[in-house]
């Protein structure tokens, strides 16, 4: 298998890593190269990278919107975000997925079957790029409805009706969300908020978190976000952010090769090189 991610920059990409834990877990053998371009570059790097015989690659920032013009075609998810994280080569040619949303949802299930069901209230914080991912395959996998908070209302109203205008989702501001929040049974944060090196800033106060519900939290680094502390803090079900990042991995490297690895087998190791 040969492999990569294109982005820029790439250096600091954990890919590398789990795709070759991965690959030595499926004992499947190849290669995972970073592929780094400016974008001014973009486009005549990547018809070059066309010739080097990948059989597939990851997509991070910026290129997850521009890589789409490069592609044959898209898989459902793509098409609804309109953003590629995952292309497989084929031999039709090169099809661009999403696992980002999918690879949340798997994460969050396995660690708690029973919370993600037709009844549960979730809240979800954000409205960008991987707030849209996380809606779509949460619709996508069943639940009912998702409320949406954002800083910018408008915002969270939009990714609403992009989506399905037959769930009865509702859109708040942060405030709202804030005195509501004992509604909700799991609340996912998906914002960078709180990132290095901001790792001080919390979304929202979790104050009057309801007892039991689950908290999850996209960023990954810092491992335990201020949010997450908060949370623990009220006594939550903690959901992290790396846990996400090593789904939507495992989810590339099935469309890639076919077979089913098992996240939660490398889930301690990638926690100490996380550390
Ligand atoms: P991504 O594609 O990584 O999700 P994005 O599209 O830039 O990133 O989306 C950023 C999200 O973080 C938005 O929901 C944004 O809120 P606005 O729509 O109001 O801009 C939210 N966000 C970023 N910084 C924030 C902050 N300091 N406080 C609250 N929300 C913030």
């Amino acid at each position: 298998m040969k492999l990569g991610l294109v982005g820029y920059p790439v250096g600091h990409s954990l890919s590398p890593w789990i795709h070759e834990r991965l690959m030595e877990q499926q004992n499947v053998s190849g290669t995972y190269e970073l592929f780094e371009t400016s974008p001014e570059s973009f486009d005549s790097y990547i018809e070059t990278l066309k010739k080097e015989g990948l059989d597939g690659f990851n997509v991070t920032v910026p290129y997850k919107e521009t890589i789409i013009p490069h592609l044959t075609d898209l898989d459902d998810s793509a098409r609804v975000l309109g953003a590629v994280n995952t292309v497989k080569q084929t031999e039709r040619g090169w099809i661009g997925y999403n696992t980002d949303g999918i690879g949340f949802v798997d994460s969050i299930k396995n660690r708690f079957p029973e919370r993600l069901h037709n009844e549960a209230q979730i809240l979800m914080l954000g409205s960008g790029g991987a707030a849209r991912g996380i809606y779509h395959a949460l619709i996508q996998s069943g639940v009912a409805r998702v409320d949406v908070a954002n800083r910018t209302p408008a915002k969270a109203e939009a990714l609403l009706e992009m989506n399905d205008t037959m769930v009865k989702s509702k859109a708040l501001d942060l405030q709202e969300a804030e005195e509501d929040l004992a509604r909700y049974d799991v609340v996912i944060q998906t914002t960078s908020v709180g990132m290095s090196p901001n790792h001080n800033q919390a979304i929202i106060s979790l104050k009057r978190l309801k007892p039991g519900a689950v908290v999850s939290d996209i960023v990954y680094r810092p491992m335990e976000t201020a949010f997450l502390i908060d949370a623990k803090a009220q006594g939550a079900s903690l959901h992290y952010g790396h846990e996400m990042l090593l789904q939507q991995a495992v989810y590339a490297f099935k469309i890639w090769t076919g077979t089913n690895p098992d996240a939660f087998k490398l889930l301690d190791e990638f926690e100490s090189k996380l550390k």
